[in-house]
């Protein structure tokens, strides 16, 4: 009996202390034994935060920022070297050589009107190739490899479908269609437009048909020039 009044006694007790303070507010977090991630140290949207010396949470874009995709004046190679007359949205532009906005232009888009276009609408030189070499083996090589075979680190960790860039299919697209696969993806592979310039993207173009002539060359292609320097067997 004794116990049982003890017991009786630590349970009243125990849902008093529970159910008691329930409705009443307190500027305590209440006790959470699984927190979890409920609560983080980041800026709620419309709230103030303590972390920034004027106390307001929601920042706005620094002096000079540019939408990513979009390339600042003269900031990239090849930009300032795109000409009016090749890009009809830089003409457009009050910043020529850069597109803003829903440019419609092949530039922007990879396509002339309903169709792929064909070509790369910048200038094509060696700081371009280095740029595209660059950003190749930063965004694309670590599923589609150094040499574009598809065998990328992830491909070892079970990817499968990777595509090959020197499958007949691919090396005859368009260079419209490669530039949009790089700004939108295709199928199970996201798109990259927002994290690469329109510059970037189209130097990527250039580096992977570089990768595939590597692939594809004949002694023919070669200047005589070129060929008198080759190995004689
Ligand atoms: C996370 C892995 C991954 C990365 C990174 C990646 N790709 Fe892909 N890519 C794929 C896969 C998977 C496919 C095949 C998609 C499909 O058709 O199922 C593909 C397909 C392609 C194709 C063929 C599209 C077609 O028409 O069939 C091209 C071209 C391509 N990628 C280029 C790139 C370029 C350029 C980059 C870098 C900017 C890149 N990829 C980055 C996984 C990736």
């Amino acid at each position: 009996m004794r116990y049982f009044l003890l017991f009786f006694f630590a349970a009243v007790v125990g849902v008093v202390l529970i159910a008691g303070p329930q409705g009443k507010r307190s500027p305590n977090r209440p006790f959470e034994i699984f927190p979890d991630m409920d609560h983080q140290p980041k800026v709620k949207a419309q709230s103030p935060s303590r972390f920034f010396a004027d106390g307001v949470g929601p920042r706005l874009p620094i002096a000079g920022t540019v939408p990513m995709g979009y390339d600042f004046p003269a900031a990239g190679p090849g930009l300032a070297r795109i000409a009016g007359a090749e890009n009809p949205g830089a003409a457009r532009s009050s910043h020529p050589g850069l597109s803003f906005g829903n440019d419609p232009s092949y530039l922007a888009t990879g396509k002339m009107g309903d169709n792929w276009g064909d070509g790369i609408p910048v200038e094509v030189n060696a700081k371009l190739m280095e740029l595209g070499r660059d950003k190749f083996t930063i965004y694309c090589a670590v599923c589609h490899g150094v040499t574009g075979h598809g065998n990328g680190v992830t491909s070892k960790y079970g990817w499968n479908g990777i595509a090959n860039y020197h499958d007949e299919r691919i090396v005859g697209q368009p260079d419209g269609e490669l530039y949009n696969t790089i700004t939108h993806g295709k199928n199970t592979m996201y798109g990259y437009g927002a994290n690469l310039s329109v510059t970037d993207r189209w130097a990527i173009v250039a580096y992977v048909r570089a990768l595939q002539k590597a692939q594809r060359g004949a002694v023919a292609d070669l200047t005589p020039e070129q060929r008198a320097t080759l190995p004689t067997q």
